[in-house]
């Protein structure tokens, strides 16, 4: 292959040192964001390790219902009889109004079935004696707020398109992969962050979309990797890796004269991008000879 600019292998070494480090810096900043999602999200379910429950607790929230809800259906379950948790529950589901605290007998309740251990000398447990005391325990766990999405949002889409800037420019000087290849895996970060984040807001609407936010962030991390793992070899390892070692099986398959994965995407693409204007075409002409006259028609009346 002909290249039009100086290969990672050919640069001079002061470059390499500049982009391995680079590349290495980036790479250490990913595992510790790794780590941070594990122990931020990964504990919202309150087990260590990620799940789908996290993200949906994280962004979505638990709706499931409230603590004092959980609770009196769980380890307080003894502390009143089934009418009054019954009760108090309606209340927590009506929206936990405060005059309705006292007009529904609510107070009555905890104050004569609760407040003998939930009062100000018991330690360790919250006191209900005032209303301000249960309010934590009755507030609905709706996830992510928007003001938090929105900065966190924006962090992520100028921070991380940055990251991506430097790694896919390094990687663009990259011989070893076919310049289909390189598109993909130089655009596909940017394509996923953005699904990424998007996912993030349509999570906080349905948690379906939970699988999106683990997927778009599975996808930035494998281009992430590939790109890291291409230019490091290639600078460093070149002549063991793809002349002598497992990379010259590699090149052989790529020069090979069959039509690769990326041919056959590609092909589709052009395919559908051939579509395009034909469909387009007819739609404007449907839109002039049908729904416009009748719009017209309209506004004569
Ligand atoms: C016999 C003493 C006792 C009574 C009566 C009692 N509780 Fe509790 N409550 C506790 C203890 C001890 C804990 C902490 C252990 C636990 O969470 O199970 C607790 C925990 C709680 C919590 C969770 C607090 C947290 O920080 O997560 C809530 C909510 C709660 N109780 C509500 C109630 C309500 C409502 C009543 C009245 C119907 C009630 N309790 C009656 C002893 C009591």
């Amino acid at each position: 292959m002909i290249s039009k600019f100086a290969p990672l292998k050919d640069l001079d070494t002061p470059i390499k040192v500049l982009f391995t480090g680079y590349l290495c810096t980036v790479g250490l900043g990913y595992v510790f964001a790794l780590i941070q999602i594990l122990f931020t999200h990964g504990m919202a379910d309150g087990k260590f390790g990620l799940s789908i429950d996290d993200i949906v607790y994280s962004y979505y929230g638990n709706r499931s219902g409230t603590v004092l809800e959980q609770k009196l259906n769980g380890s307080m379950k003894n502390n009143a009889p089934e009418q009054e948790r019954f009760k108090i529950m309606e209340w927590v589901r009506a929206g936990a109004d405060k005059d309705d605290y006292k007009d529904d007998g609510i107070e009555k309740i905890i104050q004569t079935r609760c407040v003998m251990c939930h009062n100000k000398e018991a330690s360790g447990i919250p006191s209900f004696t005032e209303f301000e005391g249960l309010k934590p325990y009755i507030a609905q766990d709706e996830g992510a707020t928007f003001a938090s999405l929105t900065r966190v949002s924006h962090v992520h889409m100028f921070g991380i398109s940055f990251i991506f800037m430097f790694v896919g420019l390094i990687f663009s000087f990259a011989e070893t992969t076919t310049t289909q290849y390189k598109c993909i895996a130089i655009g596909m970060p940017y394509f996923f962050l953005v699904a990424d984040i998007m996912s993030w807001w349509l999570t906080k609407i349905h948690p379906w979309f939970a699988w999106l936010v683990i997927f778009a962030g599975m996808g930035m991390g494998v281009s992430f990797l590939f790109m890291w793992v291409t230019s490091i070899l290639e600078m460093w390892l070149f002549k063991p890796v793809f002349i002598d070692g497992f990379g010259s099986r590699y090149l052989e398959w790529r020069d090979s004269p069959e039509a690769s994965v990326a041919d056959r995407i590609w092909a589709i693409i052009k395919t559908l991008a051939s579509q395009v204007k034909p469909a387009s075409d007819y739609v404007v002409k449907q839109w002039l000879n049908h729904g416009w006259p009748i719009i017209k028609s309209w506004f004569k009346k």
